[in-house]
């Protein structure tokens, strides 16, 4: 299985520091957030990924990383995404990389404390479908929201205002090939973006989507000024991607 890791968008969240650079190159307590995520899928036994990036300071991300082995990679690749078409949007220019095979998508900003080896070795064994992580939250307004039906979940809200769970959806999804075909036939949201969340309520449509909750601390750490703020402390205090709980 391959790994893709979205780092696009504009971090208008995070203005006046996004103002020179990309927001995934900001530091997280003492290392850039980029390289979190990275080692996130390392650790998964992930070894080949697809940077996609756009927007300020894509060189800088080469100058950093170069070809990846620095941080346990066999090959690194990059892609260029024009504009800020969402993280569907981003995820289709994956299309060639992935050949045909699952992948694990990862959202730059995200860090986790801890290893999700286990999960992707199960689905990497899997025939089909997809899979996502849901964590406990105390602001479930700035997510994707779980709404559940027992234990099942049936459907997912893109920060609804009136949240039916407090369970958000973070930012690791994998899926089978299907995934591009699904973007395809996407409309663009309110907001004129193609969302990650309509392409999983796709899958939970067709009975295709399971999941499982995070174990260990989750942050989303391009939210706000306040959630990069504590996410370095949690990395400061716990570290992250520790190999186990
Ligand atoms: C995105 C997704 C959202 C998810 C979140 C996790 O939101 O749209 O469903 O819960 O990432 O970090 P964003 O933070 O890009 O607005």
């Amino acid at each position: 299985m391959k790994g893709v890791i979205l780092a696009g968008g504009l971090g208008t969240r995070l203005i006046p520091l996004t103002k020179v650079t990309n927001k995934h190159l900001l530091p997280v307590y003492d290392q850039p957030m980029i390289t979190y995520p990275i080692r996130t899928l390392v650790n998964a036994g992930i070894e080949d990924v697809l940077l996609v990036t756009g927007g300020n300071s894509v060189g800088d991300f080469v100058r950093l990383l170069g070809n990846g082995r620095e941080y346990g990679l066999r090959w690194l690749s990059y892609a260029y995404q024009e504009g800020a078409g969402g993280i569907a949007d981003a995820l289709r220019l994956a299309r060639e990389y992935a050949e045909g095979d699952k992948i694990i998508v990862m959202l730059g900003d995200n860090i986790i404390e801890g290893n999700i080896r286990a999960a992707a070795e199960d689905f990497a064994n899997r025939e089909s479908g997809a899979r996502i992580f849901l964590k406990e939250v105390e602001n479930p307004r700035e997510y994707g929201v779980a709404v559940c039906d027992g234990d099942k979940v049936v459907h997912i809200e893109e920060k609804p205002e009136h949240p039916r769970s407090n369970l958000a959806v973070i930012g690791i999804y994998m899926y089978d090939a299907k995934v591009f075909e699904i973007i395809d036939s996407l409309e663009p949201s309110r907001r004129g973006e193609l969302e990650i969340t309509d392409v999983n309520n796709v899958y939970i449509d067709r009975g295709e989507m399971t999941y499982e909750i995070l174990q260990g601390w989750w942050g989303d750490s391009g939210e706000c000024i306040d959630a990069l703020y504590r996410v370095s402390a949690l990395v400061a205090e716990t570290g992250a991607n520790k190999m186990s709980l």
